[in-house]
């Protein structure tokens, strides 16, 4: 099987055209696929018509699937039942509480997982439901972020670790939100990718309290101008969903974030990730 690879932008991203992954896939287009997720970090997949099992096998070429260790949303609509290791992201609810995690509207920048002592290195989102404006996901490639970090804002942190802390279902820092279950950790300001050796930034607004070792004055001014440049529109691509999109991105070297989008509307969409390998160096 031949596949096309185009860019979506100058840092980011890339859509991949001539697959279907409703069908096996061969070991060279599989690992062509992964091959590109390394380079453009962000793979799109349009028009794919995808059950749960389908989207579990898409997920393996990316590695082994990661377990998710909360507790299972209810049943998606349209679905019989949802399986193991698969997550809704939804605003839908049944009796007044969401059906999947993550419900309403914008979403700060984050790294999926950062939370965890081994992150999962990837996120595959596929949707069913979009509203029919906003909710786009928007990411930011950290690898260009740090390569470009002004020396007197990189220097300092260099070889210097942050501690976060999230509360699942938190879009905004501080919002309250959430159900019970939080974690904590502890990682590289700027993290190492196992696969490329490329450093990138690893610190995000949503999830990073403070780094370690510095005085809380220096943290959060360092902190906020990593984020400013992290964040700046070169490094980022904003993906407008339609329905029967996959994307598949790479947490150890990018970061995502979610615009707004109408109360009223439906958005649905199910979730894997792949399992981190290695704590993050
Ligand atoms: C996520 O951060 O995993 C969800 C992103 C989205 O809902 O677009």
């Amino acid at each position: 099987m031949t596949i096309e690879i185009i860019p979506l932008a100058p840092h980011i991203g890339a859509e991949i055209r001539g697959v279907d992954l409703a069908q096996p896939l061969d070991d060279q287009t599989r690992a062509a696929i992964h091959a590109a997720w390394l380079q453009h970090v962000v793979l799109l997949f349009r028009d794919q018509t995808l059950t749960q099992q389908n989207l579990l096998d898409a997920t393996t070429i990316f590695g082994r699937i990661g377990q998710l260790a909360r507790p299972k949303a209810f049943r998606p609509p349209g679905f019989d039942r949802l399986l193991d290791n698969i997550m809704l992201i939804s605003n839908i609810r049944e009796n007044g509480e969401p059906i999947g995690a993550l419900p309403d509207g914008e979403m700060m920048f984050h790294h999926d997982m950062m939370h965890a002592a081994i992150p999962h290195k990837g996120t595959c989102l596929y949707s069913v439901e979009v509203p029919s404006h906003g909710g786009d996901t928007v990411f930011a490639n950290g690898y260009a972020a740090y390569e470009t970090l002004a020396d007197e804002v990189r220097a300092p942190l260099e070889g210097k670790r942050a501690f976060h802390h999230y509360n699942y279902g938190s879009t905004q820092k501080g919002d309250g939100k959430g159900t019970a279950a939080f974690s904590e950790s502890s990682h590289p300001v700027f993290r190492t990718h196992e696969d490329t050796g490329r450093k990138a930034i690893y610190v995000n607004r949503l999830m990073t309290e403070r780094v370690e070792g510095l005085s809380a004055e220096d943290s959060a001014r360092l902190l906020n101008l990593v984020y400013d440049h992290a964040e700046k529109p070169e490094w980022l691509y904003a993906h407008v969903w339609r329905p029967r999109d996959l994307l598949v991105w790479d947490n150890r070297c990018s970061m995502h974030a979610r615009t707004d989008f109408p109360a009223g509307e439906r958005r649905l969409m199910l979730r894997t990730t792949v399992e981190g390998e290695a704590a993050p160096v």
